[in-house]
């Protein structure tokens, strides 16, 4: 989305706008000696540590790390998308988008597909609300107790029996072929011409971007002698499973206002909930949770709950989804149903009441973790020392020091252990460097932060670090990646830097690094600070390696592992030599 046209309008924007005034729209801030402060919205924040900064076009909070420009305020305040907020911060600030005479290339085959995918959602959905042979599906709908009005607002359709209904349907509105099956919803024959309907006999779910068009459908069987029991679009230029959630176009409004989302598995989970007045939900497509999925969320709330059928494999997906969250920086609560159930069973049985308050009393993911491994060695799935390293290596991941020693603490009670034996596993673990998870601000050494600092102040000192293997010796991912788009990328201009974060938790570090006055006071200076960074970094890399060689060698004396003793210690030396 982030093309020259965005960065021209962005600018426009910013210079017709002023931050001051977006943000006093929403909380109360006062001016100060240099800058304005009141209360971040983005936190329960009792004592003013949010900072505007009018001539930089900054906010940040000094708190909870949330800044950016006034569109990474306004995306994060109302939970909007990227072009969303462009378009109504342009309208505020009464530029009118011209629709350029010559179009993006690609951008109106995109279009193309977004109008077919709305034509055939609207084929579907007659179907199903009138054609003579859609009774048994109306039927099917009613004994799964999805009420007419929801039917309407998720447009639920009807595929119709046969080979070729949406083929003709195509015909007879002179689409082409080729679109539809760019798109999945036609499939080429194998032997002589023509396509023929992938969605048959089934009930159609559109699913929707969050902007609200449609990008894909879901297919359930209405016979149950049909195999498989859904049919989904295939990825393609506009669907992508792995990013997108059924309903968050109708339930981002209702996460917002809750201020907490519930994941579910299925279509029919999310419409049973929704139907219950549960919305504040979404559904995964048929995957399991990506990295992509929890960015997208985390732009409503970083309060999420996700709910697995109560069965082993939800158990696995619930484990399997842990290490995500807490890359993201983030720590959900878990509901596992009661064995047998999804939610929509659930709450058939037990109604509304009850789920919510398994919701209200979702344990941590992390204690749920911690606790099913526990099991495990208790009866024998594992032995204490994998099941103990298991541990570890997931506490490496939590970097919030005070929640990270909460667990380790936990984690010695459950097993019998004493904290310092979990304590120095986790250690280790960290010294590895492979699981690097994402830090939270407080942690970050302050030295990247300083390097930050410096080229956000002075870009053109990029090349002295590229000579370096700087990339080496930062950890942060964050910090990393805007250091990339600085050195490598080239991007030296603050707006378009902030733009290439729009919505992610890096334009945080920038707002940071641009307000926190630095003190710096020429570039001769910031070149020398910037040489001397590195150095701390590298030595800071090599003494967190020794570190934790050190521990992994007493550890392997201790169990008498000869072989790792020897290979631990035959890089120790050397690395000691190197310093
Ligand atoms: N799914 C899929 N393909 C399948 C089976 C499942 O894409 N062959 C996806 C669907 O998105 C489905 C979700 O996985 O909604 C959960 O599957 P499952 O629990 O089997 O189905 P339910 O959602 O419970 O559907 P129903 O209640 O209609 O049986
Ligand atoms: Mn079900």
């Amino acid at each position: 989305m982030v093309n020259f046209n965005n960065d021209f309008l962005v600018k426009e924007i910013k210079r017709r706008l002023s931050i001051i005034n977006l943000i006093e729209g929403y909380t109360s801030i006062k001016k100060t000696g240099k800058g304005y402060v009141g209360l971040c919205p983005f936190h329960d924040d009792h004592n003013p540590s949010m900072y505007v900064d009018e001539e930089k076009g900054l906010f940040h909070c000094f708190s909870c790390g949330a800044g950016g420009d006034m569109l990474g305020f306004y995306m994060r305040y109302n939970g909007l998308t990227f072009p969303e907020a462009v378009s109504d911060l342009a309208k505020r600030a009464n530029i009118t988008i011209e629709k350029s005479s010559t179009p993006v290339k690609g951008h109106s085959r995109i279009n193309n597909l977004f109008k077919l995918n709305a034509a055939v959602s609207r084929f579907y959905h007659r179907a199903l609300l009138e054609s003579p042979n859609g009774g048994p599906a109306r039927e099917y709908l009613e004994k799964r107790k999805i009420p007419p009005g929801v039917i309407e607002e998720f447009k639920l359709g009807y595929a119709p029996d046969g080979w070729d209904a949406l083929v003709k349907f195509l015909k007879k509105n002179n689409i082409p072929a080729s679109l539809a099956e760019n798109l999945g919803l036609i499939v080429k024959k194998q032997s002589g011409d023509g396509y023929y309907d992938r969605f048959r006999n089934r009930i159609v779910f559109p699913i929707c971007s969050v902007e609200g068009k449609v990008i894909g459908f879901g297919g359930r069987r209405i016979k149950e002698s049909d195999e498989p029991k859904y049919i989904n679009s295939p990825e393609s230029e506009i669907y992508h499973k792995r990013k997108n959630f059924y309903g968050l176009d109708s339930s981002k409004d209702h996460i917002r206002k809750n201020k907490r989302a519930i994941i579910v598995e299925g279509y029919t989970d999310f419409l049973a909930l929704f139907s219950a007045g549960v919305k504040n939900a979404v559904a995964t497509l048929g995957t399991s949770l990506t990295r992509d999925h929890v960015v997208t969320l985390r732009r409503y709330t970083d309060r999420i709950v996700v709910v697995f059928d109560g069965d082993e494999s939800g158990v696995k997906a619930a484990v399997r989804s842990l290490d995500i969250f807490l890359e993201e920086g983030l720590l959900p609560g878990v509901v596992i149903l009661p064995e047998g159930n999804d939610p929509d069973s659930f709450l058939a049985e037990r109604g509304a009441e009850a789920f919510y308050k398994l919701i209200d009393e979702a344990p941590t993911l992390l204690d749920f973790y911690i606790d099913n491994t526990v099991n495990e060695y208790r009866n024998g799935a594992v032995t204490l020392n994998s099941g103990v390293k298991e541990i570890a290596d997931v506490l490496v991941k939590v970097n919030e020091p005070v929640l990270r020693s909460s667990y380790i603490k936990k984690t010695a009670e459950k097993l019998g252990l004493g904290e310092n034996e979990v304590m120095s596993l986790v250690r280790l673990g960290k010294g590895h460097g492979k699981m690097g998870g994402v830090k939270t601000v407080k942690s970050h050494s302050n030295h990247e932060k300083l390097m930050l600092n410096i080229l956000l102040t002075y870009p053109d000192l990029s090349g002295v670090v590229a000579a370096e293997d700087w990339e080496e010796c930062v950890s942060n991912r964050d910090v990393k990646s805007i250091l990339e788009e600085i050195i490598v990328k080239g991007v030296h201009d603050m707006s378009s830097l902030l733009l290439s974060f729009q919505g992610s938790g890096a334009q945080g570090l920038i707002s940071e690094a641009l307000m926190s006055s630095p003190g710096i006071p020429d570039r001769d200076t910031a070149g020398k600070m910037i040489m001397s960074c590195m150095k701390k970094l590298k030595q800071a890399k090599l003494d967190e390696r020794l570190k934790s060689l050190r521990l992994g060698i007493s550890d392997a004396v201790k169990n008498k592992d000869a072989e790792l003793e020897k290979r631990l210690l035959t890089e120790y030396t050397d690395l000691r030599k190197q310093k």
